[in-house]
């Protein structure tokens, strides 16, 4: 009989394009960044090489400046839109021109503990690379005190509510004519509208028009918002490889330098009004006053606030499947749309990590039970309805696959495991 184990590790062989995993057919056919640190955690629950492998090639394709971009289109697809002729980075292999949430420390730190001995050449050989791009964040995105991003797309959670404010100043009318290709692979009303897209174009043609100056975006681009969830993420994969920079024997100074900075850039993202941390334009200062998941993944970074678990278990009391991307008490939430709702797998795992490491088994085994759940009610999917488990977005997901695999399968152990270096 075949199990759900089976399954997800088919999945993840079955995307593998030969050293890199692309997150689904079809829908997204190259490698992105998070997703393909995620595949790695999934795969070092049977094939430990192969993980290691993933995460070398998403770092063969850093740029000088130690950005590690968030698209790597290895091989031209005509089925992705927008792709590399219009991002236009110039890089070989081709790239586009923003990153994404920094996940791979924090991963790879999970990794290396499967198996110390095989992983030492491979996170010796790795460490440089990953403190280059942790010095490319604090250098060019965390001027503000929090970790910014320069488009929704370098969230890794592109529409979600936070975004809205930013996303108006930005004139989406001159883009010119496209042809869209996400919405000819799942339901377009799982996905965003048109003038988001319009908005996205715009900023991708401003990037391209300053030959992708990252000084220059932030400076005078379309778009900069603080970006609560990224902030998490880089915070605890700042202390992820001070910790695997210590165990080999590495000066973490100057990382250190970097977590203690944005621990003290906290208060700049906490809005009282809210009594949550929130988004904020950067261009003008104001809060976006939208609740949302990447404040939840405060527990990543041992940042929590009682006034934020009260937020945390209401918006979570008021679904029935795991933690929903906006707050479903509020207008804006819908179920079945991207990030505007929708409970994903893997921010789910993020945050029980965060409560693993908190100390907080009984929600973590909650929200590990009601992952669990949607996967085997809806099989593999991107997202979920967090109201009625509807599977949504794409099928055969490695992202979800590997969540399966490393924390809600049975096989997985009871918790998560933490790292010990
Ligand atoms: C997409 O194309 O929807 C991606 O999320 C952009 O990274």
């Amino acid at each position: 009989m075949t199990t759900h184990d089976d399954t997800a590790r088919a999945i993840l062989r079955g995307n593998d394009r030969g050293g890199y995993t692309v997150p689904t057919a079809g829908l997204y056919p190259y490698q992105w960044n998070w997703d393909s640190a995620f595949a790695a955690w999934g795969f070092s629950t049977f094939d430990l090489p192969r993980a290691w492998d993933e995460l070398d090639t998403l770092f063969s394709a850093q740029w000088d400046d130690g950005m590690v971009p968030h698209i790597i289109f290895h091989r031209d697809d005509p089925g992705y839109f927008p792709g590399p002729d219009v991002w236009g980075t110039g890089h070989v292999p081709a790239t586009s021109g923003i990153s994404q949430p920094p996940v791979a420390a924090i991963l790879a730190r999970l990794i290396w503990d499967r198996d110390r001995d095989l992983g030492e050449a491979r996170i010796r050989a790795l460490f440089p690379a990953l403190r280059a791009w942790h010095r490319w964040w604090a250098e060019y995105r965390c001027g503000s005190g929090a970790a910014a991003i320069t488009h929704p797309w370098e969230s890794g959670r592109d529409n979600c509510p936070d975004w809205d404010i930013g996303m108006a100043d930005v004139d989406g009318s001159n883009v010119g004519d496209y042809t869209r290709r996400d919405t000819g692979h799942v339901d377009p009303s799982m996905r965003p509208g048109k003038a988001d897209y319009d908005r996205y174009l715009a900023m991708v043609q401003f990037g391209r028009g300053c030959g992708w100056d990252q000084a220059r975006i932030v400076r005078d681009g379309p778009f900069l918002m603080a970006d609560p969830g990224i902030t998490f993420i880089l915070l605890r994969a700042h202390d992820d490889l001070a910790a695997i920079g210590r165990a080999l024997g590495e000066d973490v100074t100057e990382i250190e330098g970097w977590a203690a900075d944005l621990r003290a850039g906290l208060e700049t993202i906490w809005n009282p009004a809210l009594g949550a941390y929130d988004a904020r334009n950067l261009r003008d200062g104001e809060f976006a006053g939208v609740l949302g998941s990447g404040a939840f993944l405060a527990y990543l970074a041992g940042a929590e606030r009682p006034e934020l678990e009260q937020h945390l278990l209401r918006s979570w009391d008021a679904v029935k499947f795991g933690i929903p991307s906006a707050d479903p008490e509020s207008a804006i939430f819908e179920s079945r749309r991207y990030w505007r709702g929708p409970s994903w797998p893997v921010v789910n795992a993020l945050i029980a990590l965060g409560l693993h490491s908190g100390g907080r088994p009984e929600l973590e085994a909650r929200l590990r039970r009601e992952t669990r759940e949607l996967i085997t009610r809806g099989g593999f999917y991107e997202y979920f309805d967090p109201l009625d488990a509807t599977p949504c977005g794409g099928a055969d997901f490695t992202w979800t696959a590997a969540i399966w695999l490393t924390w809600a399968s049975p096989s997985a152990g009871e918790t998560l495991a933490q790292g010990a270096a």
